[in-house]
């Protein structure tokens, strides 16, 4: 269906948990997060009844967030149930990539089709800084993992930061070359713990490498490549290039909220509906979404949650 912008929604991004083992600190505070009830999070059934209704109304990529996703509990059920719904042509998943080396296989064997991994430097000591205690060789071995289930096309998530890693962007670039995968880097977003963070603009890549070539952009991102690499590089610029006008997104939070842009703090309750009157709901919020973010006016998000109770 169509929003009164006449943008296409046809991209689902479902948070299936708030929590996570990481604690990056652009995302989450120190102390974590509160475990909610589980009463306060959708089950498995109400997951896949929500994505069965927007899927009604046009969605045909869905992508499973968090937090981190595979922290969540029934996890494979819930891949399951939304790959075996008709019309759902992609199952992709945005995660933090601690888990990979367990879960790839069992990802790709339940219909997962891409992944996207968060990963924002390549030495451990900054690791362990930026994600407050992780380990980057888990992370490493999950890539592998990831390579040997079968799964391609996958991404790497870079969010630059002015002073931490803005180093190691021609070890990023490197990587793309190296690899079969897209290395994308994105601007830091001022919502959550992520306001008045090390925003470095993301044409700081290009002004780095001047002989990266354009493509063909996909998405929210711009997208190059470099002479003779087996990669791409994305760059994700909300802040330096809108691209709100080419959104084909709505989310929906863990706790079963609709939330038609991330940066709007307009939020529909779904929890209680099914069939038709679920439907109804979210067609009113993909009706309602807003035009665009303001955040290059104001310099902040208007959502007023975190980044892992959203999912990015
Ligand atoms: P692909 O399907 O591989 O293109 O993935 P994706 O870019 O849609 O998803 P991913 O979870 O990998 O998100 C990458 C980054 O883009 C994250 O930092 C998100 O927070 C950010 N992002 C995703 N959607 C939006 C959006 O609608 N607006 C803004 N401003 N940022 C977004
Ligand atoms: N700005 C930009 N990206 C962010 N992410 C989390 N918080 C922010 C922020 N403030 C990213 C994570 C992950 C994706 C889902 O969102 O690094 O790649
Ligand atoms: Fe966890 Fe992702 Fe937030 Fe890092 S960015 S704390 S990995 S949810």
């Amino acid at each position: 269906m169509q929003d009164a912008c006449a943008r296409d929604i046809t991209y689902l991004r479902l948070s299936v948990t708030d929590l996570c083992d990481l604690r990056c600190r652009y995302c989450m505070p120190a102390e974590g997060v509160c475990k909610r009830p589980h009463s306060e999070i959708c089950s498995v059934e109400e997951l896949v009844e929500i994505t069965r209704q927007t899927v009604a109304l046009g969605v045909r990529k869905v992508r499973l967030t968090g937090g981190e996703p595979l922290v969540r509990r029934g996890i494979l059920e819930i891949c399951r149930g939304i790959a075996a719904l008709e019309g759902v042509d992609e199952l992709c998943l945005t995660t933090n990539g601690t888990a990979l080396s367990r879960m790839a296989r069992p990802l790709r064997e339940v219909g997962v089709t891409r992944l996207n991994v968060s990963l924002d430097t390549l030495r451990p000591d900054r690791y362990a800084y930026i994600t407050r205690g992780g380990r980057l060789e888990e992370v490493f071995q999950g890539l592998k993992a990831v390579a040997e289930a079968g799964f391609s096309k996958t991404k790497l998530n870079v969010v630059l930061m002015k002073g931490f890693n803005d180093g190691e962007i021609p070890d990023f670039i490197d990587l793309s070359c190296r690899y079969p995968i897209e290395v994308r880097f994105i601007e830091l977003m001022p919502i959550g713990e992520g306001k008045n963070g090390p925003f470095l603009p993301a044409d700081a890549v290009l002004e780095a490498h001047p002989g990266l070539l354009p493509l063909e952009g996909s998405g929210v991102a711009r997208r190059y490549r470099s002479p003779g690499g087996r990669g791409t590089v994305g760059l994700i610029e909300p802040m330096s290039h809108q691209f709100c006008d080419r959104c084909d997104r709505i989310r929906v939070t863990a706790d079963g909220k609709l939330k038609p842009c991330l940066h709007s703090d307009q939020e529909i309750p779904l929890r209680g509906l099914t069939g038709e009157a679920l439907r109804e709901a979210i067609r009113k919020g993909i009706a309602a979404k807003p035009p665009r973010h303001h955040m290059a006016e104001t310099g902040r998000s208007d959502a007023t949650r975190n980044m892992n109770q959203i999912g990015g």
